[in-house]
């Protein structure tokens, strides 16, 4: 076989790319990609095509796939977000794959992709769980394996026994345990037959096939599929005696039967995935030679790349024949006679070849070799690191401008991936494993709701109404009521899927903690009663405890507790907002609130005043909108944590009326005679819980590190942790069994916030390459440092902790 030959422009072009970029590399090119999916589409005007990444996903060539028009088919989570990326809008995107992880189901759902295409029954029940705690409905396509085969692929990938699919036998019997699962809705058939596919006779029995196959199913459907994917296997010509498709006559040989398929069946689309046709001729392997030797009577031109590059032109897994291949000389040559030379990879076996016996003038080191139709299958499908070699650089052309589409990456990041780290097993010492209540098994069932809280986590940075998204959860809606009395709660516990019939506040810590792990400013930006439903229900009347309580039986209701002020903190005892009696008896209220979380969007709260002639604590019930002439609102530039939404209130002789004092004798409830007591009970609650915020964005921090493989050195943090939940687990069971330790709490609290401070501390100075490329893991620095907000400055802390310093110290 004789070399092919690229003209002079395409020689200097190669060469000037292997000058900047090195050799080995891949050049693709925007237009040949382009054209591909215009021809396709000009040839089958009514299919959806999508591209199957698998085939090359380099993102700059997905991305110029998707801009010319094709919906994306992916196998894994990097390809998912690799179609992201590029422009893919979810709704056009299938994910495939008979072994998907439950990362890359949960990310699917939470996208809300086109469809996931299920590969077996069980698959189903998986989906439909992740789907119900994202509170949507999931489309899934069943892919088929049918009864019947394709002659003519290369490689037949069902109507046998593999992997993939489910058996056609078993397809009423899917389709019936779809129709069972509420989230889930059948939205198409996948049949994929094989790849390699050169004859336009083949491609029409496939599709005919799928389709009548698609069309028997049907009528027993109590819906319209909204697509058949025919799979498409569509073949490029590799060897000397493959002829190209003719796209005319595949146009010509498919038409008739797609039309009376939608004639039939309107509302059906029809839709053909393809890889390797949509890329390989578009790409070009270049390796350069870096020495010529002759040996035993053959000759051998040894590269800087070879099977462990392009594992396909070495034949791996089949019989290795050339791919059409051409030679760039280092300069101008005088005319030789054309000898057989054989073109070999650098790596350690015999097997190495790329290109076997071509004849032509003998090669000189520094020549380029260039492989042709390469764009499919290359270097993602190849065994890069072998010998260490690593994976080429790929560039795009597109026109005059050449692009760096893909580093290649060098041997010391390569080296990095490999610093050892402990994997911690044994939590020695202080913590085995996590006690009651963190052992609960309603919190592996909360792990479905990462995705919204990531994403909607990421929203409330810049839009507080973000809000509404977690709310549209029936999950997050019974999470955010936790607290509501029975009588007023709309959406209890019981009616979730998460086994909890009532909710201790131990759970309610615990459940919070877990959360935070995915987010804590979405936990702060729940529409729920908050620190002030606690102090309503302790110190309100029926009448208020109405009004407070009542729109939950329908929607939720932000909510707010004033207490900090700017000098004193949320020592508020000793503040300056004060009730002030007239003569008459009317009183009014006045003052300047800081760090008031959720005020611009609550509709009621309380605000922590002193009567002025008594000095006494009060609590009064406002509704913002109600009062909104004798108050200002302004929201706080802050920088972590946004879900809290914190605001500064200023009051100005806002009315008050009896029946919006807590405990007011002549309101008929409870008086509040020691009111300082009851707003310490209310917070002695809360602490526990911004402990557990505290720890479970820790918590979160170290999960992000070792996702990045970066938590080697951060063991010792993994059993703080750990020991710092079991003490929280402690002061929680102390409080269950009516023995609560307000010096505990602080401490503990005042712990959990120093932990994760110096946690941060940590990643900022060990794990810098993780905190620069994971924009997740700098929110959660970010937050991180805004808990010291929570309940203001922190005098009341230090004086229990002082407490809890003094009750040890032996008498
Ligand atoms: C399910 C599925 N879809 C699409 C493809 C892409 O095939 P090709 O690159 O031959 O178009 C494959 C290849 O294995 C596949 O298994």
């Amino acid at each position: 076989m004789a070399g092919f030959s690229l003209n002079s422009a395409e020689t200097a072009r190669l060469r000037s790319v292997a000058d900047r970029v090195g050799t080995p590399f891949y050049v693709y090119d925007a237009q040949a990609l382009r054209d591909r999916v215009a021809a396709l589409k000009a040839a089958l005007p009514d299919v959806d095509f999508f591209y199957s990444l698998k085939a090359n996903p380099n993102l700059s060539v997905v991305g110029v796939l998707t801009s010319a028009g094709t919906g994306a088919e992916v196998s894994s989570r990097l390809e998912l977000e690799t179609a992201l990326a590029a422009g893919a809008r979810p709704e056009r995107i299938l994910m495939v794959g008979p072994g998907k992880s439950a990362d890359e189901l949960e990310r699917a759902v939470s996208l809300g992709i086109k469809a996931i295409v299920v590969e077996s029954i069980e698959e189903l029940a998986d989906i439909d769980r992740l789907a119900a705690f994202e509170g949507r409905i999931q489309s899934v396509a069943l892919r088929v394996n049918p009864d019947f085969q394709v002659s003519g692929a290369r490689l037949a990938m069902s109507g046998r026994a593999t992997q993939f699919g489910i058996d056609q036998s078993d397809l009423q019997r899917a389709v019936a345990c779809v129709e069972t699962l509420p989230h889930l809705r059948l939205a198409g058939l996948h049949i994929y037959m094989g790849t390699r596919i050169l004859s336009e006779e083949t491609l029409e029995q496939n599709t005919r096939q799928v389709l009548a196959l698609a069309e028997e199913l049907m009528p027993n459907l109590s819906w319209p599929l909204d697509f058949v994917d025919v799979g498409g296997g569509f073949g490029v010509p590799y060897y000397e005696d493959e002829q190209s498709l003719d796209l005319d006559k595949v146009g010509a040989v498919l038409r008739p039967v797609i039309d009376g398929f939608r004639s039939r069946n309107s509302q059906t689309r029809v839709a053909i995935e393809l890889g390797r046709y949509m890329v390989a001729e578009a790409g070009l392997f270049v390796a350069g030679i870096r020495r010529v030797k002759t040996t035993k009577g053959e000759n051998f031109a040894v590269c800087d790349g070879g099977s462990n590059v392009h594992s396909a032109a070495a034949g791996q897994g089949f019989m290795r024949r050339n791919f059409p291949v051409s030679l760039v000389p280092n300069g101008p040559r005088d005319a030789a006679t054309a000898e057989k030379w054989t073109f070999t990879g650098p790596l350690c076996t015999p097997m190495d070849v790329i290109a076997s016996a071509i004849e032509i003038p003998a090669p000189q080191e520094g020549d380029l070799i260039c492989i042709h139709q390469s764009g499919g299958y290359g270097p993602s499908a190849s065994p890069v690191d072998f010998l260490g070699f690593g994976a080429p650089a790929e560039v795009m052309a597109d026109g005059d401008t050449l692009t760096v589409a893909k580093e290649r990456p060098d041997w010391q990041s390569r080296l990095a991936t490999q610093t050892p780290r402990a994997i911690p097993m044994d939590m020695t010492g202080i913590a085995a494993a996590p006690a009651a209540p963190f052992d609960h098994p309603a919190l592996d069932r909360l792990s479905g709701l990462r995705p919204l809280f990531e994403m909607t986590g990421n929203r409330l940075e810049t839009d507080p109404g973000a809000w509404a998204d977690l709310w549209a959860n029936p999950t997050v809606r019974a999470l955010t009521t936790i607290g509501v009395p029975d009588d007023y709660n709309g959406f209890p516990l019981s009616q979730t899927d998460l086994g909890i019939e009532d909710c201790p506040h131990a759970l309610h810590v615990a459940l919070v903690e877990r959360l935070a792990r995915f987010d804590p400013s979405c936990i702060l930006a729940l529409p729920g009663p908050s620190l002030s439903g606690g102090a309503v229900l302790a110190a309100g009347n029926p009448a208020q405890i109405e009004r407070f309580f009542a729109p939950y039986r329908t929607g939720p209701q932000g909510t707010f507790f004033a207490v900090t002020e700017p000098d004193v903190g949320s020592d508020a005892s000793n503040g300056s907002t004060v009730v002030r009696e007239a003569a008459d008896g009317s009183m009014t209220l006045s003052g300047t609130k800081m760090l008031v979380g959720g005020i611009a969007r609550a509709r009621i709260g309380l605000v922590f005043a002193r009567m002025e002639t008594t000095g006494r604590a009060a609590l009064v019930m406002i509704e913002p909108q109600e009062v909104a002439d004798y108050i200002s609102i302004e929201r706080l530039p802050t920088n972590g944590l946004c879900g809290a939404d914190l605001c500064r209130l200023e009051m100005h002789d806002v009315p008050v009326t009896n029946d919006m004092l807590l405990g007011a004798a002549s309101s008929g409830g409870g008086s509040l005679r020691d009111g300082f007591m009851a707003i310490n009970g209310v917070f002695e609650r809360y602490r526990p819980v911004v402990a557990a915020l505290a720890l479970g964005n820790a918590r979160g921090i170290l999960d992000r590190l070792e996702k990045a493989s970066a938590c080697g050195g951060f063991a010792d943090m993994q059993t703080r942790y750990t020991a710092l939940l079991n003490r929280l687990a402690r002061v929680l069971e102390d409080y269950a069994n009516g023995r609560p330790r307000s010096h505990r709490i602080s401490e503990l609290k005042f712990q959990a916030i120093a932990f994760s401070d110096e946690l941060v501390m940590r990643v900022a100075a060990e794990a810098p390459g993780a905190m620069l490329s994971d924009t997740l893991l700098r929110r959660k620095m970010r937050d991180a440092k805004a808990f010291e907000y929570m309940e203001g400055t922190s005098n009341i802390h230090l004086l229990n902790a002082f407490r809890a310093y003094v009750a040890e110290v032996p008498a």
